[in-house]
């Protein structure tokens, strides 16, 4: 026999082919459909990005409610884990749920870092994991996987179409200011891509370490560098800190970004945040039956406003629920199991969404602005936007 890494799934794989060869022909898989559905949430359920994770957690909560406290038939058990958004421990939390707690399904994670760390994991084991916010890009494009899916969003995606939209309003000269991790930087470079095709160009990167939220460094520097606007990526209570500070600088060069930028934080944000233009695949003012349900769901429940992350982790719960309900609860026929979620078209809050090949979402981008405190839909920036997906090999 050839050296190969006999993963779980291919293990449990066999031990289903040997049963069925001696034993009882489905009885094994019957058993496995009928126990409860073991989901690792792995999120940041402390640090700067905690709300991010308490309102995926709550999105996820919200779609089980619905289909009864069930899916695919199963019975779902949750196993929590404050991954902390700390990259250095992502490996071990990952494999903990994975090699301890035998989770059937992992839903995580919000950090770009950290997902790097669940991806290698996952990556080698089979398990089925559903990303509901990390954007960092490698997860859909060169190390793509068939038991991934990303219900989120490519940190290029909202970033390219922010950049479309100030060279649409004839802005020529744009920096960057942001983290200085996977999540920054590849934001940094769909909004240069995006800048630049609409004939503008990308002046700078400035970056300060991961989460520090000393923006005064950065600040300082905006008046030398001659430009007309500044684009950022900062997310959680970084992101809030980061708004309040530009304000009280009296910067007078418009600030815009990601969406993350004033998503969730508006209320910390107040007048600062005031006019300024993001670009994300949700926002406020999406008069649809499927949002109005969701948004009022979701005050229910948390007495909290839906953001962003409360619809991406609603999606990664309405994902699996596709699958599973396709295969009722067979996790093990994966052929079936997937082919159900890459071909489907879900209604989300958000509004129509698809799987690219890749298993990245193909969503529209919207123009934000912050009006009286929302983040008020101007326009459609990119309808149906899907990720380059370079270099994906399925
Ligand atoms: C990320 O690390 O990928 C990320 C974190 C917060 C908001 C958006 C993206």
């Amino acid at each position: 026999m050839t050296q190969q890494t006999l993963n779980r799934r291919s293990l449990i794989k066999s031990s289903v082919a040997l049963a069925a060869a001696t034993t009882v022909p489905t009885g094994w898989a019957i058993a496995q459909a009928a126990k409860p559905l073991k989901v690792g949430l792995m999120l940041p359920y402390s640090g700067t990005f905690a709300q991010l994770g308490e309102n995926i957690t709550a999105g996820v909560e919200l779609l089980l409610a619905e289909k009864g406290g069930k899916l695919g038939g199963r019975e779902v058990q949750f196993i929590k884990l404050d991954d902390e958004s700390k990259p250095e421990l992502g490996p071990q939390n990952a494999e903990r749920l994975v090699k301890r707690d035998n989770v059937d399904v992992l839903i995580g994670t919000v950090h770009s870092g950290v997902q790097m760390g669940i991806h290698k994991v996952v990556k080698e084991s089979g398990t089925l994991t559903l990303i509901p916010n990390a954007g960092n890009v490698a997860v859909t494009r060169e190390l793509c996987a068939r038991n991934v899916f990303r219900t989120s969003f490519t940190n290029w995606q909202p970033a390219y179409a922010m950049g479309l939209a100030l060279a649409k309003k004839g802005i020529k000269k744009a920096s960057w200011m942001t983290w200085d991790y996977a999540a920054g930087n590849e934001s940094a470079e769909g909004f240069k891509q995006g800048l630049e095709a609409g004939g503008g160009q990308f002046v700078s990167l400035l970056t300060v370490k991961f989460p520090e939220t000393n923006f005064q460094p950065l600040l300082a520097q905006i008046q030398g560098l001659g430009v007309e606007a500044i684009g950022a990526f900062f997310s959680g209570g970084g992101a809030v800190q980061f708004v309040k500070d530009y304000a009280a600088a009296g910067i007078k060069v418009p600030l815009c970004g990601s969406g993350f930028l004033t998503e969730g934080t508006l209320q910390g944000q107040g007048a600062a945040a005031e006019g300024i233009e993001t670009a994300l695949h949700y926002g406020d003012g999406l008069d649809t039956p499927k949002n109005n349900a969701f948004r009022a769901a979701f005050k229910a429940k948390t007495s909290r406003d839906a953001d962003v992350f409360a619809v991406q982790g609603y999606d990664a719960a309405q994902l699996l629920a596709i699958g599973l309900e396709a295969v009722k609860g067979n996790l093990e026929d994966d052929k079936a199991l997937y082919a159900a979620m890459e071909t489907t078209k879900i209604d989300s809050p958000r509004g129509s969404i698809t799987m690219s090949p890749q298993h990245n979402v193909v969503q529209d981008i919207y123009l934000r602005k912050v009006t009286n405190g929302q983040n008020k839909i101007i326009s459609t920036i990119a309808q149906q936007l899907a990720d380059p997906g370079t270099g994906c090999k399925m």
